[in-house]
């Protein structure tokens, strides 16, 4: 279902509208209190993305979710420290997406040079504690908040070859996705699009 690819700041529009269309419970687990969608729009408008990295879900050329790695300090950087947070719409949950995007943003954290990565979550967040307690370990609770943190190995070559081969298959699975669409749907854009 769907494929994923790294984000960028002309995804901003999509993301925030993304994170709007979530039903207002998930809205508020993810941002840990009631947002607004201007304050969404006005978040993502203005993201730094010199200490943002971004995987995205895509199903039918529609952003359904995604991860976000937040850095302490702009990229790269040795020594920094990520924060994840992440999303992913009703239809596209409990088939392992959630997992499957976190674990990538944790080889991705490694590769930017973060020696830690946390993740923070409400207390009757029971997918996200599920997700960070097979990646992360070690959880505790604070100020109404579930942290969970994972101190990070240094980057290797298997790692970077790694996040290389997943942004190699993200590039053919979306293609494969994206060419049969565009084709039945308007061939004269598949001419622009070459
Ligand atoms: C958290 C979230 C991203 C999980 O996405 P997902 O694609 O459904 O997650 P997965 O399918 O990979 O499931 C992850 C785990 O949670 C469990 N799970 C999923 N939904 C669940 C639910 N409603 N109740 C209990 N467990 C649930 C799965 O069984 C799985 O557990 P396992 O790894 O032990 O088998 C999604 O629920 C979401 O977007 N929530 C709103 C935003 C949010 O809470 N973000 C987290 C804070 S930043």
């Amino acid at each position: 279902m769907g494929h994923f690819r790294k984000l960028g700041s002309v995804d901003a529009a999509a993301m925030a509208a993304h994170l709007c269309r979530l039903p207002a419970q998930d809205r508020r687990l993810r941002f840990h209190g009631t947002v607004s969608p201007a304050w969404i729009e006005s978040r993502y408008a203005g993201l730094d993305w010199g200490r943002a990295v971004a995987v995205g879900l895509f199903d039918a050329g529609t952003l359904r979710g995604f991860v976000e790695l937040a850095f302490d300090t702009p990229l790269p950087a040795p020594e920094t420290r990520a924060e994840l947070a992440i999303s992913i719409e009703p239809a596209f949950q409990r088939v392992g997406l959630g997992r499957a995007l976190a674990a990538r943003a944790v080889t991705i954290a490694r590769n930017r040079g973060a020696q830690r990565l946390t993740m923070l979550c409400l207390p009757e967040n029971l997918p996200m504690r599920r997700i960070a307690k097979r990646l992360m370990g070690v959880m505790h609770q604070e100020d109404g908040t579930v942290e969970a943190d994972l101190d990070l190995t240094a980057a290797t070559p298997l790692s970077y070859w790694l996040e290389a081969v997943q942004d190699t298959a993200d590039a053919l699975s979306g293609g494969l996705e994206f060419w049969p669409r565009v084709l039945r749907s308007a061939p004269h854009t598949a001419e622009q699009g070459a």
